[in-house]
């Protein structure tokens, strides 16, 4: 029998995704689960015909130029491949593939958690009541703004956001979305399509991102922009840091213009940005929209799904 393909694993994956891969390849896994450097990657590259990283692991334009050929395969586990310098991958002839739709559920439920808890102080509220504080209570006390009814924007209707607007109708939300091209109809569900982001923008008494981090998106919601939602909105951004200018986003808030937000991702993770920490109306959470016990096992599982059909020599469903 032919030698199994050698695997590296970048970080400590699920304990069905760890079995599977130790059954079916000639597996090392980091267990210290630290993050792999460009030393770590490259290293890696010259003993392993395959490598399962996370977003965690920067796949820059330098280290693929660095790659050994003996790497064939980088099968991501995360949908978000922004780690990932696909042109300069592709050039060097490896393979890059990742995990869509097996996170879009656990990811949209924590879009709802950041956008109820932006909106109704859930940050103050628990800090007051854990620390004994809580010695008042009136009808003018913590009056939040209502999720019920109100519309929301989504930037970006790929599966999350399609699973967050999905969400968004239990809670009678009239739903707008920005896109590159309109859905058909049986996936907008009744959704309101807008051709650019500003008239998306006008809407939004919710934002919430769910579009990749590309060059063309950095810094999407910038001062202008946080200008022209309604006053008094609240943004929720669980897709990735990138996407938000954080000084803006600062401003934003300390005007009114901005009620609330929302974070599960930062422009530095992991760590966050220290000078969000003084205010209470933004909820933060720490990059784990995937994180739950069946969608780790799913995007682990995905990741294999890939790799076997590489190593198969079939097209992996998830080649980009
Ligand atoms: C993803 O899959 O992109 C998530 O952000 C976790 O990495």
């Amino acid at each position: 029998m032919a030698d199994k393909p050698r695997l590296w694993i970048s970080r400590r994956l699920s304990d069905a995704t760890l079995e599977r891969a130790k059954r079916d390849y000639d597996t090392v896994v980091n267990l210290d689960d630290t993050p792999g450097s460009a030393a770590d990657l490259i290293a890696a590259s010259a003993e392993f015909d395959a490598i399962i990283p996370c977003h965690s692991e920067h796949f820059s334009k330098e280290v693929a130029a660095q790659l050994s050929p003996r790497l064939k395969i980088i099968a991501n586990h995360s949908v978000g491949v922004d780690h990932c310098d696909l042109p300069s991958l592709k050039t060097r002839g490896i393979a890059v593939t990742n995990t869509p739709d097996v996170l879009s559920d656990a990811t949209a439920e924590l879009a709802m958690l950041l956008m109820l808890g932006a909106a109704r102080h859930a940050v103050a509220g628990d800090r007051i009541v854990r620390t004994g504080a809580w010695d008042f209570w009136s009808p003018s006390f913590m009056v939040g703004k209502q999720v019920t009814g109100a519309r929301l924007g989504i930037v970006g209707m790929g599966r999350v956001g399609r699973a967050s607007a999905a969400r968004a109708r239990g809670s009678d939300m009239e739903i707008h979305y920005y896109n590159r091209s309109a859905l058909p109809e049986h996936e907008a569900k009744g959704a309101t399509y807008h051709a650019s982001v500003e008239s998306l923008l006008e809407v939004a008494d919710f934002l919430s991102l769910h579009c990749p981090a590309t060059p063309e998106t950095m810094d999407l919601m910038n001062a202008d922009r946080f200008a022209m939602l309604p006053r008094g909105a609240v943004i929720v951004n669980s897709a990735r840091g990138a996407l938000v200018d954080e000084d803006a986003l600062l401003s934003a808030l300390a005007s009114g213009q901005l009620a609330a937000a929302g974070l599960d991702c930062f422009k530095v993770e992991p760590g966050g940005n220290p000078a969000f920490a003084d205010h209470e109306n933004i909820f933060m959470l720490p990059h784990i929209g995937s994180a739950t016990t069946r969608t780790r096992d799913a995007m682990g599982i995905r990741a294999l799904d890939n790799l076997d059909a590489f190593f198969a020599g079939q097209r992996p469903k998830d080649l980009l």
